[in-house]
């Protein structure tokens, strides 16, 4: 099995990531109110409390998610519209139980030594009841394009990944805000692609480890887009921008799998 690690270097600290996770050296990422992220879903393997990711519900019975976790285990536990992620008797919280072998699609091209396409849809065989803790986000309406390519726009990402530097997990749903940079200005050693998010770090607030599948919005005020997904970290510094999966480059595939 593979296992990635990230090592960060900022203010002197050293921290491996082996998982996505949000954080943010010197703001730290503000706790969300109970209702704030309905479309948020977490994620665990069964019996390993140390694993856990991120998704956004985007149907009654469909969350999009990273691949790269899901391909692990044969089953996973899905909290939806859970806030203390290890609370289970929260009020307005569905816990469910997927098999990865059945309930699960993966994005075609999906390679596990790229992170590229790394995405999957888990279906619910049973649809959720929509209510103020679980509510789906929409998708975009349009394929990526020069129009709708949310430079410069602020998106919100959601999670509970851990916190450093003791990279404990967050017991409560936490977010930050980022802005989405062009991504033809965008390097991380190599040019970045359009299929890929670039999110600005400058201002010190990043998505590190402990979020893969983390959903990333855009708020238009009368509705949410999930604009991107957190992917497998990158190196974790803030001087470096931020690369998530672009939501709208997969879009076909998506709608295609939603009927
Ligand atoms: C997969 O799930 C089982 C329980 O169903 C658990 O014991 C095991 O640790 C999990 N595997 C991983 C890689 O976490
Ligand atoms: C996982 O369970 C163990 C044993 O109950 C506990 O000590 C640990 O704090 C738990 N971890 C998390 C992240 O909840
Ligand atoms: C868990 O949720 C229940 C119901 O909302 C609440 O009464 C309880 O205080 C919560 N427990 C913790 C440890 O947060
Ligand atoms: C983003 O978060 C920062 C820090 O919490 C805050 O100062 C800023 O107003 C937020 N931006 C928006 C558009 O809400």
């Amino acid at each position: 099995m593979r296992f990635l690690l990230c090592f960060v270097f900022a203010r002197a600290l050293y921290v491996a990531c082996d998982k996505v996770q949000i954080i943010s050296y010197s703001i730290p990422g503000e706790i969300a109110k109970a209702e704030q992220f309905p479309y948020q879903v977490g994620f665990e393997y069964p019996g390993n409390n140390e694993t856990r990711f991120s998704g956004a519900l985007v149907s009654p019975s469909h969350i999009l998610t990273v691949a790269d976790h899901i391909v692990r285990n044969k089953t996973l536990n899905v909290y939806l519209g859970a806030h203390r992620f290890h609370n289970f008797s929260e009020t307005g919280r569905v816990n469910r139980v997927v098999d990865t072998d059945k309930d699960v699609v993966i994005f075609p091209e999906y390679d596990a030594e790229r992170a590229l396409d790394n995405l999957a849809i888990v279906i619910l065989q049973e649809a959720v009841k929509f209510s103020p803790t679980i509510q789906p986000v929409s998708l975009p309406m349009v394929r990526f394009n020069s129009e709708e390519s949310y430079d410069n726009e602020v998106v919100w990402v959601s999670g509970w990944g851990e916190k450093p530097p003791l990279n404990k997990k967050r017991k409560t749903l936490h977010y930050l805000n980022v802005t989405v940079h062009p991504y033809q200005d965008c390097h991380v050693n190599n040019p970045i692609e359009s299929v890929q998010l670039c999110l600005d770090t400058s201002s010190g607030r990043f998505i590190c480890s402990g979020d893969a599948g983390a959903p990333i919005v855009l708020d238009r005020g009368d509705s949410r887009i999930l604009v991107g997904l957190a992917n497998r970290p990158q190196r974790c510094i803030s001087e470096e921008p931020q690369i998530a999966l672009r939501i709208s480059s997969y879009l076909d595939w998506i709608t295609d799998n939603l009927l």
